[in-house]
């Protein structure tokens, strides 16, 4: 399949994985990438701006395929070293950045500058249009049953994709709720040019997680995600557990005059204990609605090479099967 992404990133499959914090080391990355989509090493995993070029020349190492770097702006008030991050992003050689959080603007002159393609995921049409204003070569369109940050506006992507496409000058991927062939179909009718998946690339055999994070996706169904951290307007989507049903009902006893602070055990620095302990209730941890579509732990490119299989068959055996062609 050729679209306008796999051309943009020079990429074999219109595959990519999203950035996942803890997930997303060097290993990640390059097994979706030898598998033909576009790897992605969060940035803001690796602490330091020396150990972030640490992991892009162990990536390197690993594959000779493009991958990209995430670079989440998040609401901080410490601020991570974002200048010092995009300069070894820059010197490591990396020819796509993912950007998410807030738009990149700050950063779009020295990406811009060294040849680089950025791709910002975003949950809503303003925010995609303002990424295509900005100069971002394509975005993410994250929909509401996404793992992660969906936003505040709980448009889900049968509605947001065609929404996109409807606005957009720049090409798009659907992220959120992908698992399969038949995502890959629905979301290039609705005008996408590729896909972005982030929970169905944490069940792979090559994810650096715990077999418990694994084992815990597969045995969730799409009923078992929770919204936490709506009354800051910071929402996230995980996966339900006791930790989790103790931030909602902190978040419902304490109603508006909710802090940060009166839920900060529950989702602040639980990741390393839950993806590399296993710790599985140590805290609030991203997943998708997509889990309920999630029955086993393949290899990277067994997943891969299953999706485009499967979406080969669906368009030839399927559509061209029920097709009667456009009237006239
Ligand atoms: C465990 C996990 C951690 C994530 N961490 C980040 C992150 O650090 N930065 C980011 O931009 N997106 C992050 N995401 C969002 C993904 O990149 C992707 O947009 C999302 O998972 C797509 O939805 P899906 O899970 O339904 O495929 C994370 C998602 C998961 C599941």
């Amino acid at each position: 399949m050729e679209t306008a992404i796999t051309e943009m990133f020079g990429i074999e499959h219109p595959i990519i994985q999203g950035g996942m914090h803890y997930v997303g080391f060097a290993e990640m990355a390059a097994a979706v990438s030898n598998a033909g989509g576009l790897g992605t090493i969060t940035g803001l995993t690796l602490k330091t701006p020396e150990a972030l070029a640490n992991e892009i020349a162990r990536c390197k190492d690993m594959t000779d395929k493009p991958f990209a770097v995430n670079v989440t702006f998040l609401p901080t008030v410490n601020a991570p070293d974002y200048p010092a991050l995009i300069k070894v992003i820059i010197d490591g050689g990396v020819t796509v950045v993912e950007t998410a959080g807030r738009n990149p603007s700050q950063v779009m002159p020295y990406l811009k500058d060294a040849g680089i393609k950025v791709i910002h995921k975003c949950t809503s049409v303003r925010h995609a249009l303002k990424a295509q204003e900005i100069g971002c070569d394509a975005v993410s369109v994250d929909g509401f049953e996404c793992g992660g940050h969906p936003g505040e506006d709980d448009v889900p992507n049968m509605i947001l994709l065609p929404r996109a496409a409807d606005e957009l000058d720049i090409p798009f991927v659907a992220s959120g709720g992908q698992a399969d062939g038949r995502s890959l179909v629905a979301s290039l009718a609705m005008g996408a040019d590729g896909i972005n998946l982030g929970t169905r690339f944490l069940a792979t055999q090559e994810a650096p997680v715990h077999q418990k994070v694994k084992d815990a996706i597969v045995a969730a169904s799409e009923l078992d995600t929770r919204l936490v951290m709506r009354p800051l307007r910071n929402t996230e989507r995980v996966l339900t557990n006791a930790a989790v049903e103790r931030v909602l009902e902190t978040e419902r006893v304490k109603g508006a005059d909710l802090q940060f602070e009166d839920i900060i055990d529950e989702v602040a620095g639980v990741y390393p204990r839950v993806m590399q302990e296993g710790e599985m209730d140590a805290g609030a941890w991203s997943c998708g609605m997509v889990a309920g579509l999630i029955n086993d732990i393949p290899t990277c490119q067994d997943l891969v090479d299953r999706i485009m299989n499967e979406a080969e068959q669906i368009i030839h055996d399927r559509l061209v099967g029920i097709s009667r062609g456009a009237t006239t």
